[in-house]
This record gives C-alpha cells, structure tokens and sequence, in this order.
C-alpha cells in the first residue's frame, strides 16, 4: 500500500473517508461538500442508523462534477483515550474498500486536530490492514483482486511522514512474521525458514549465525535434538544479532521463539481434524524474526538477539517415545512422557544456549505452547509468566498501546512441583489443569539466577479464524508490535 501525508485533497478520483466524533455535528465535518452532497451524506448516516461509535461506517455516494464519488462516513466514538481506535479506523477503512474496485483512499482528517503521529497511525492500520498472501491462487476472481493500492490521509498534524517511517518498518516486519506463519510446512522448515529470513533481512545489518545438528549435537542440545529426531528435515538453532547501540555496556536484550515448523504431536499423535493449523507452530519463531527484521530497518538504537529454536516434530521409526529420558544442554534430565510437549523441549535448549552465549540482562520467549491457553484467555489475550515484577509491567502496557495484549499469569512451587519425574529431574508433561502454568514452570528450570525472564503463550494468538481490526483471517503478525515497542520505550537512548 503506497503511504503518503497531504494538506490538501488530491485530485483525480478517490474514496473520500470523513472521520466523526460522537460529538461532532455533522454538518461541520461535512462541510467540504456542496448544498447537495451534505443533505444526501447527512440522510445516508441517518438511513444506515450512523452513530459514530468507533470505526462502524456510513456509506453514500455523492455528484462531483460529472462523476460519482464514494464517501465514507467513519465514527471515532467518544472515546478519546482508546488507544488503538487510529489504527483501527484505518483499518476498517482498508476492509472495507480492499476489493471495491477503488484504488485511492484519501481520509480526510481536516478539522479533527489530528496529530502527526495519529495521522500515521490511521495509514498504518490502512496498511497493516491490506496485508494478503495469494501467491497459490491461480483462479482469484476479478471481484476478490484487491484493488485499493493507495491511501493518502490529509489534514494530520506536523511529523507524519517521520512518524511513517518508524510505521512502515514495523509494518515491514509485521509482514514477514505473517508470511512465515502462513506459508505451508512443506515450504518454511527449519532451513527454508532461515533462508527466508535471510532474504528478507539481506543488507538491513542483521548478522545471522546458524548451528545445525552437529553443533547442537556437541552442545549437549539432547532436548531439541530428541523432538527433531523424528523427521527428515534437520533441525536448526538460528541467532540473529541487530547491534544498533554499539558502544553501549549494557547486556543485550535475547528473544527466543519456538518454531515447530509443524507439529504432529510426534508418537503421541494429534487428531486429524485440524492438524493442518499445526503449521503455525513457529509463530514464535516468526514473531522473533519480524522483530528483528522491525528494529533493523529502523535502525532502533538498541542490542538484540532473536534465537530461532527451529524442528519439525514428526512420528517415524527413528522418533523419540514417551517415556524417553533425554538430556538438555544445562544438563538436567527429561523424561518425556508425551512428544507432543514438544515446544518446552526446544526451548529448553534455546535458553541455555542464549544465557552462555549471549550473558542476556532481559530474556523473553515467545511461544505457541499450549492448548491450554487458548482455554484460558482464548484469543483476546496471550499469557505472560515472568519472575519480574517490573519486565512483566512494561510488557503489560506495551501490549495494551499496540493492541498484542497480554495477561500475567501466575507461576510458583506448587506448580512446579507438578513437573517432578520418578526417573529424571523433570518431565515434560504434568496433569491437564494448569497445563500453560506447568509449562511455564518447567521452562523456569532453565533460566538462570539474576536474568529477568518473561515467558509469553501466544497460542491462541498468531492465527485467527476470522479477521481482526488489522488483519484479515489467518496470520496475525502479533508479538512484533509490541517487542518492537517495548524496546523502543525501554531499551533505546
Ligand atoms: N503446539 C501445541 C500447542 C497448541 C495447541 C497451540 C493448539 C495452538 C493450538 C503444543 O506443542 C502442544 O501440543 N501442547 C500440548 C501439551 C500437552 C501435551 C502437555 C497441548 O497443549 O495439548
Ligand atoms: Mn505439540
Ligand atoms: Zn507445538
């Protein structure tokens, strides 16, 4: 979507959006039309029942010379502290006239004393919004090709196109996490996905360091190395480093992301119905990488590494069993009672491998762990564990001004407990209640003393079923807005 900011209305033909307060009179955010226009735009509202709650719309078309143009009327509500609604009137614009067979949408924001930045905002859910992957259709219908290709939004305060840029590069990144979760397993495997991420973030300073089985496999990795053992594609542990703040001390901030490339469940085999949705079992992974790819073409002056713990889990004659004891890399022992907790084995490794190699002062992982989450919180939220009251805060608000929300949920020795093996130091798996906490708690066993860890279950999250207020059904990019955001708000200048 081309992106621009205007003092005037352009000229040419174009989708006229008029954004409304509840409070507003409408003749006042109308007046830009003639005697006509108004009373035809003001009966529409009425007939269509518009009372500008935020982001419902008024559709009409009105005379401009010879020809007709589409005007939307677009509530803001009457709430002035809604954090997202900017992005989101964006975006119920871009729903609504993605495939209309209008190319241009100009907003119209004269009189509203936008700001700059709020502006950008609305073009970014315009954008965010547009998003689509449609490299398989070969018979898409001239009706579903979507047509909108431009938004200019007029009128805003002083600092859009700046506020833009930062905008657009989250965007950039939001768009590769959703392309790597929604492409299928039998393209994005462990190195494909690396490749991918390669290709995208080629010349932005990301530098990439990839171990594959032999390295893992004199690291001690047992963990991730036992849930790869199954499948024919190779597991891989993939760093990428983005050093925007060079001469600073401080220690990096490390991202961790599960990317089970698909997961099967292994020799404790899910269901049929709906396993295809197991190929965004690396939403985590991707988040991760979106990040990076986020921060470095903003040039976000700030040290992170995102840690990529890549396997495909598949049941074969080589996969592991229940019951199998394997050692992680921190050299604590697993019994795995179910091959389908996959996910904590992965991590596991990845963590003790970012802590030794990386000294982290902040460690946050990102994961699609478990079922039990999505029961939980369904999919308005994702949840948070974390040993620190003041990581688990910022993350919290960041989460609340991007719109990736979060809700903390409790850990502790009780739970812990649970995960205790009669043959090992731990296993895998414990009782079906609390399962996201238990999971929690067994990832806790391989962070070390003085990190600040937070754990984020984004299950429910990375796929939706049906379109959101910045994404259509399918991959949602979430995560990447909101560590884009809790770096920038805490770990920049
Ligand atoms: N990837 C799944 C979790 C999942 C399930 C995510 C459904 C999204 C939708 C994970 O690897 C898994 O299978 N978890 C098990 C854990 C159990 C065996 C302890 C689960 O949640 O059932
Ligand atoms: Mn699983
Ligand atoms: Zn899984």
């Amino acid at each position: 979507m081309k992106v621009s900011f205007a003092k005037k209305r352009p000229g040419g033909s174009f989708a006229l959006a008029i954004p409304v307060w509840g409070e507003d009179m409408l003749a006042d955010r109308l007046a830009s039309l003639d005697e006509a226009g108004r009373k035809l735009a003001a009966r529409a509202a009425d007939a269509q029942r518009f009372e500008r709650e935020a982001a419902t719309i008024a559709e009409t078309f009105v005379e401009e010379g010879d020809a007709a143009r589409r005007l939307l009327l677009i509530g803001l509500g009457g709430k002035r502290d809604d954090e997202a609604l900017y992005e989101r009137i964006g975006g119920a614009l871009t729903a609504r006239l993605l495939t209309s067979g209008e190319t241009r949408l100009v907003v119209d924001l004269a009189g509203l004393e936008m700001s700059g930045e709020e502006a950008a905002r609305v073009a970014f859910g315009a954008a965010a919004r547009a998003w689509r992957y449609d490299i398989y259709r070969t018979k898409l219908g001239r009706k579903a090709k979507p047509t909108l290709a431009e938004v200019v939004i007029v009128g805003g305060g002083e600092g859009a196109d700046q506020a833009w840029q930062r905008k657009a590069a989250l965007l950039t990144g939001i768009s590769l996490t959703r392309e790597l979760v929604t492409e299928p397993a039998n393209v994005i495997y462990p190195e494909t996905f690396i490749a991918r991420c390669q290709t995208a973030m080629e010349g932005s300073g990301v530098d990439f360091e990839v171990l594959d089985e032999k390295a893992m496999a004199k690291l001690g990795m047992g963990a991730l190395l036992g849930v790869a053992q199954g499948s024919v594609r190779p597991p891989r542990l993939l760093a990428m480093r983005w050093n925007g703040a060079p001469g600073a001390k401080g220690k990096p901030v490390v991202l961790i992301g599960k990317g089970i490339t698909f997961d099967t469940g292994g020799i404790s085999i899910k269901p049929a119905l709906g396993m295809e949705s197991m190929k965004w079992d690396m939403g985590g992974a991707g988040a991760v990488a979106g990040t990076m790819l986020a921060l470095a073409t903003r040039k976000a002056k700030a040290n992170v590494v995102g840690i990529c713990a890549l396997a495909e889990n598949m049941p074969d004659g080589n996969a592991q069993r229940p019951g199998d004891v394997v050692t992680s890399m921190s050299g604590q022992t697993i019994e795995v009672i179910n091959t389908d907790a996959e996910g904590r084995l992965v991590l596991c490794d990845a963590i003790c491998w970012a802590q030794r190699q990386h000294k982290p002062e902040v460690m946050i992982d990102l994961a699609t762990l478990t079922g039990a989450m999505i029961i939980s919180l369904g999919h308005e939220y994702g949840g948070m564990f974390s040993n620190d009251d003041g990581l688990a805060a910022a993350l919290a608000s960041a989460g609340m001004a991007t719109g990736d929300k979060l809700w903390r949920m409790p850990m502790g020795d009780a739970y812990d407990k649970l995960m205790d093996s009669p043959i090992a130091d731990m296993k895998n798996s414990g009782p079906r209640e609390g399962g996201s906490i238990t999971a929690a708690t067994f990832l806790g066993r391989f962070v070390n003393a003085g990190v600040k860890w937070a754990h984020l279950d984004i299950a429910g999250m990375v796929w939706a079923d049906k379109a959101g207020h910045l994404f259509d059904k399918g991959a949602t990019g979430f995560g990447v807005a909101l560590l884009d955001r809790y770096i920038a708000d805490h770990h920049e200048g």
